[in-house]
């Protein structure tokens, strides 16, 4: 591919060297037809398959000439704020082993863009569309998910990973008694199935999924990326001007396994939507055993923008096998 295209089209020049001489999976041809043989229901809302791309790492114009985007289970989009955020400043990525560190920063071009530009285009394309939301303070959110409320959307995602001035820049999604309170708001203005997207930045994962769900959440979608930094040792400084960012990519996988094994078992009914270092249907199968209704796949189709396609093929011929978990994902329900 050569290029990283991330938000809202934007090619950043200074990611280039992350996809330098890497191309998309041999041997595939993403855009033959493929008749999916296992779907799963998300909080009442069916995929065609289990796998969605993840939010930020999906871009419709770099993406819809590598694969038909109504053949993913469904479309995450990069999160949106009620106006265009520029994102952070350059360097903002960084390689690490088996994973990278990003503080791209919620850049995006605000949610009345998104409602007459990227929203339409993948309804009309045939998208299962889940909406990532994103805010500097609870009235963004409000604000934002007020916008929604009315729009094709299939799912809004929140994201409380960002900082938030209603709470002194910490994120809220750190916060079990902030989180419920933001939910409990944005749960009155919608009907919309949503998922809150948790944060793996905490003592205690459970305590923060259990805020969701009392909060009105309809699903959890985790985990969001691991802060986390690299030093260049020509200058002593950190790589990232933003100092740290958020780590990501296959090293992250055994990590986010964890999280939705322990919420799994802490809230059996709950909808999940596993994320976190996902590049094969192998791994996105141990997240299913795990106890995730469904997974998304991030940082691999930076790498290779046809991993999220490659990834559910994987799966649906991994399902074949396992009919007792298939039928259960069918259902809305899970193995654990
Ligand atoms: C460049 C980049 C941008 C991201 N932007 C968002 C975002 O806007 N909203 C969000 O909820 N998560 C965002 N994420 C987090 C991913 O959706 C995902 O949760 C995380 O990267 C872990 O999955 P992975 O290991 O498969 O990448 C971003 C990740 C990356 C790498």
């Amino acid at each position: 591919m050569g290029e990283i295209a991330v938000n809202d089209g934007s090619i950043m020049q200074e990611d280039k060297a992350m996809s330098a001489g890497r191309d998309i999976t041999p041997g595939m041809d993403p855009l033959e037809p493929h008749r999916w043989k296992h779907g799963t229901v998300v909080a009442g809302v069916p995929w065609k398959n289990p796998v969605g791309t993840a939010s930020g790492t999906f871009n419709l114009d770099a993406c819809q000439d590598y694969y038909d985007v109504a053949d993913m289970g469904a479309i995450g989009t990069k999160g949106v704020s009620p106006v265009p955020w520029e994102g952070n400043p350059s360097p903002r990525t960084a390689e690490t082993p088996a994973g990278m560190v990003n503080s791209v920063g919620l850049q995006n071009p605000g949610v009345d863009r998104y409602l007459v530009d990227e929203l339409p285009r993948l309804k009309a394309l045939g998208a299962t569309v889940v909406t990532n939301v994103a805010g500097h303070s609870d009235d963004d959110y409000a604000q934002v998910v007020e916008r929604l409320a009315d729009s094709p959307a299939d799912m809004l995602e929140i994201n409380v990973s960002c900082p938030n001035v209603s709470h002194g820049g910490m994120s809220v999604g750190t916060d079990p008694e902030a989180l419920n309170r933001l939910i409990h708001r944005l749960r009155t203005m919608t009907d919309k199935p949503m998922v809150v997207k948790l944060s793996p930045n905490v003592t205690d994962i459970v305590a923060v999924a259990q805020a969701s769900v009392e909060g009105g959440a309809d699903a959890l979608s985790l985990i969001n990326t691991l802060v986390g930094m690299r030093i260049d040792i020509d200058t002593g400084e950190p790589i990232l001007a933003q100092e740290t960012g958020g780590v990501s990519g296959p090293c992250v996988f055994p990590i986010a396994l964890g999280f939705v094994w322990r919420v799994r078992k802490a809230l059996p009914d709950i909808p999940i939507i596993g994320i976190g270092g996902i590049d094969s249907g192998e791994k996105a199968l141990e997240f299913l055993y795990a106890g995730a209704n469904a997974v998304e796949v991030g940082a691999a189709a930076l790498l290779d923008p046809v991993a999220p396609v490659r990834v559910a093929r994987e799966l649906d011929d991994l399902l074949d096998s396992r009919p007792e978990l298939a039928d259960l994902l069918s259902k809305g329900k899970t193995w654990k």
